[in-house]
């Protein structure tokens, strides 16, 4: 049931006989801002009166004569300059409530356009720990390849790991300088970790060290330019023949000229910070003196390793599967799982010919040594192959794309991918009409940052990015406190025993986690505040399981009443359709809350924006909240009144918890 959809069909009907081209028209119902003037509203008549020619109110008429919407709405009215104000039949809500009670999937209809879709998210660089920035398109991607999934669409997921890269040159380093066979073999996780780390700090600090001459140089142009823009706006401002726009503009570029110091500076500072981690550690000191020259050697191994050294080859293949063991052990966490995990290693062989068809296609250009692609509307080319043969992560790209195609054809291919390579995406798309796949549709789904308490990209005090896992423990724990503190344990009969407790602090920690990050617009950053997510009041998944908990317990508790096993079951059996009534405003409030489901899940993706789900379940849980307050389901002796409310507290655990199956998240019968 998609009421918005069911209403733009019927003006779409209407507006055909005004117009050629209804269809935009059509389009602009939506749900109505103040409930009192009715459920949805139509403002194409101003539209419409422009091009027409004629008063708004006038067309609204006509269109209103025109319309007909038996007997899904009571007649509209017109109001103001000419919108149309729908309020939808209390008959119709009831038995649309009453076909949604006997119906599966909560009331969401399968699509009649199915397309094959393809999801390319999570993708980490294996070999190295990971961090809260994978979360983003684990999270996002799992959620639209549900929806998607539900909706009736055929989805493929593949997790295009990065398994190839310079991350395995950094471990394959750090083992033949620092490891130890028997130790690594013995915990091979952990130890991997630490070679990795270790090697990496290395490679930072030469290149902070590195660094450092050039930012002095840029700061020390920056502070001249600051000085210089701070004495013009200081004589802009004194001079009583300029006007105040002058003074403004001049004022602001000294601002900014003075951010720029700012900003290189902080620079500057980080790279002080990784140098003199090093340099104060006797130890660490010797070893980077040692090995001053690590950043080229890890690309020379990183080299050897494509190019087919049985050494290193050897390595990659001992550890690949220690650092998937790794990822997986978070993706069970997260209950995650791919169709396929075809990584950047797998389409290792293909590149070659990805340089040949370009060739052929003539599409190629030696610049430098290197081979590239030259794309109208940029300003630099792709590069495909560097002057010392090394294939690119576009290569990469562009043999998966064939594959893809010639494997799985599908229609659409989603890149759930941070939003710091759209210039990457933007040129790789660009690639696929000359390469002649122009019956693909791809889309970089980006997302933004997650950032720390400071508003800055999360990181620990010692700079390094903070470790997925030991967040993941800290929510769950943060949720046993707010979930199962002593107060509201005390409340629980019959008691909570510890497993159980256990049980709902993974579901509602994780959870958490999830819906913080999808509730947040993908393409804006976020901060991470465990405390906020975990919170029981406001748009959090702790508030929605509640909730859902909450029409579990009443569920219980009239089924005790009333001394019925299956309540759920019962309702079903034993309501006929008359026997839904509203009786209350709540009543129909919240049935109308849960008939918009469908169109939930479809405005969220057809804008890959899981976030318009969060809102709409936070909506329907506070309209749900309103409902209980309002409207006592227990000791009810009136039977339309019981069955109305039960099927309406039953309809809502429906959609809470199918709602957040959909974003990845579970819920607890009890809370
Ligand atoms: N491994 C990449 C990274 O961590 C992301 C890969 C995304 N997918 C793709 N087909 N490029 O940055």
């Amino acid at each position: 049931m998609n009421l918005s959809a069911l209403l733009r069909a019927r003006f779409q009907t209407a507006l055909a006989t005004l117009t050629d081209d209804p269809a935009p028209y059509a389009a602009m119902i939506r749900v109505a801002a103040d409930p009192r003037f009715g459920d949805y509203q139509s403002n194409a008549c101003m539209s419409l009166g422009k091009q027409l020619g004629k008063p708004p109110r006038e067309i609204a008429a006509l269109l209103v004569s025109r319309l007909a919407l038996d007997p899904v709405c009571e007649t509209p009215e017109i109001a103001g300059p000419g919108f149309i104000n729908l309020r939808i039949r209390d008959e119709f809500l009831t038995s649309s409530l009453f076909a949604m009670l006997h119906h599966e999937r909560a009331g969401v209809e399968l699509t009649d356009h199915r397309e094959k879709i393809l999801i390319d998210y999570s993708s980490p660089n294996v070999a190295k720990p990971m961090h809260v920035g994978h979360i983003r398109s684990t999270v996002i991607g799992a959620a639209l390849a549900e929806m998607f999934r539900f909706l009736g669409h055929d989805v493929i997921t593949d997790n295009h790991l990065g398994d190839w890269g310079t991350q395995f040159g950094i471990i394959i380093y750090g083992y033949k300088h620092f490891g130890d066979a028997d130790v690594v073999a013995a915990n091979p996780v952990p130890e991997l970790a630490k070679l990795y780390r270790l090697t990496n700090q290395l490679i930072e600090y030469q290149k902070a060290k590195k660094s450092l001459i050039a930012l002095q140089a840029k700061l020390t142009d920056a502070q001249a330019h600051a000085a210089h823009e701070t004495a013009a706006s200081n004589a802009v401002a004194s001079d009583t023949n300029t006007n105040a726009k002058e003074a403004k503009k001049a004022l602001k570029a000294a601002q900014a000229a003075a951010r720029r110091v700012d900003a290189i500076a902080a620079e500057i500072n980080a790279a002080q910070t990784k140098v003199k981690a090093v340099d104060e550690d006797p130890r660490l000191a010797a070893i980077a003196a040692e090995h001053a020259d690590v950043p080229a050697a890890v690309l020379r191994e990183t080299a050897k390793m494509h190019e087919g050294d049985a050494e290193n080859r050897a390595l990659w293949e001992q550890f690949l599967p220690h650092c998937k063991d790794e990822i997986n052990r978070v993706y069970d966490r997260l209950g995650v799982t791919f169709d396929h995990t075809l990584g950047e290693s797998f389409y290792h062989d293909r590149l070659p010919g990805v340089v040949a068809t370009l060739d052929k296609l003539g599409l190629t250009k030696q610049s430098d040594g290197a081979v590239c692609v030259f794309l109208d509307g940029f300003d630099s080319p792709m590069i495909i192959q560097k002057r010392d043969g090394a294939y690119l992560y576009a290569t990469t790209d562009l043999a998966t794309l064939q594959y893809r195609q010639e494997v799985f054809a599908p229609n659409r291919i989603l890149y759930v991918v941070d939003s710091r390579q759209s210039e990457h995406f933007e040129k790789f798309f660009a690639m696929a009409e000359p390469l002649g796949m122009t019956d693909i549709e791809l889309i970089h789904v980006q997302f933004g940052t997650v950032l720390g308490a400071d508003g800055r990209p999360m990181k620990t005090r010692s700079g390094s990015l903070i470790g997925l896992e030991s967040l993941l423990n800290d929510a769950v724990a943060r949720a046993k406190d707010v979930a199962c503190n002593p107060d509201r344990l005390a409340t629980m009969n019959p008691p909570m025993l510890e497993e159980e407790q256990n049980r709902i602090a993974e579901t509602v920690g994780i959870g958490a986690i999830k819906y913080a990050d999808l509730s947040h617009h993908r393409a804006t950053d976020y901060r991470f505040d465990v405390d906020k997510m975990v919170a029981l009041e406001g748009n959090t998944a702790t508030y929605m399981q509640y909730s859902y908990a909450r029409t579990q317990s009443i569920l219980r508790r009239v089924a005790d009443e009333q001394k019925i096993d299956d309540i759920q079951a019962w309702l079903v059996e034993n309501t006929t359709a008359d026997q839904l009534q509203f009786s209350e405003p709540a009543e129909r409030a919240l049935a109308i809350a849960l008939l918009r489901f469908e169109e939930a899940i479809e405005g969220a993706v057809s804008a890959y924006a899981p976030n318009q789900l969060c809102d709409y379940l936070y909506e329907t849980a506070k309209t749900y909240s309103t409902f209980n307050d309002a409207c006592r389901v227990l000791g009810n002796s009136d039977p339309i009144v019981l069955r109305t409310r039960l099927a309406l507290v039953m309809l809502t655990g429906r959609v809470i918890k199918q709602g957040l199956r959909l974003l990845g998240i579970g819920v607890c019968e009890r809370m």
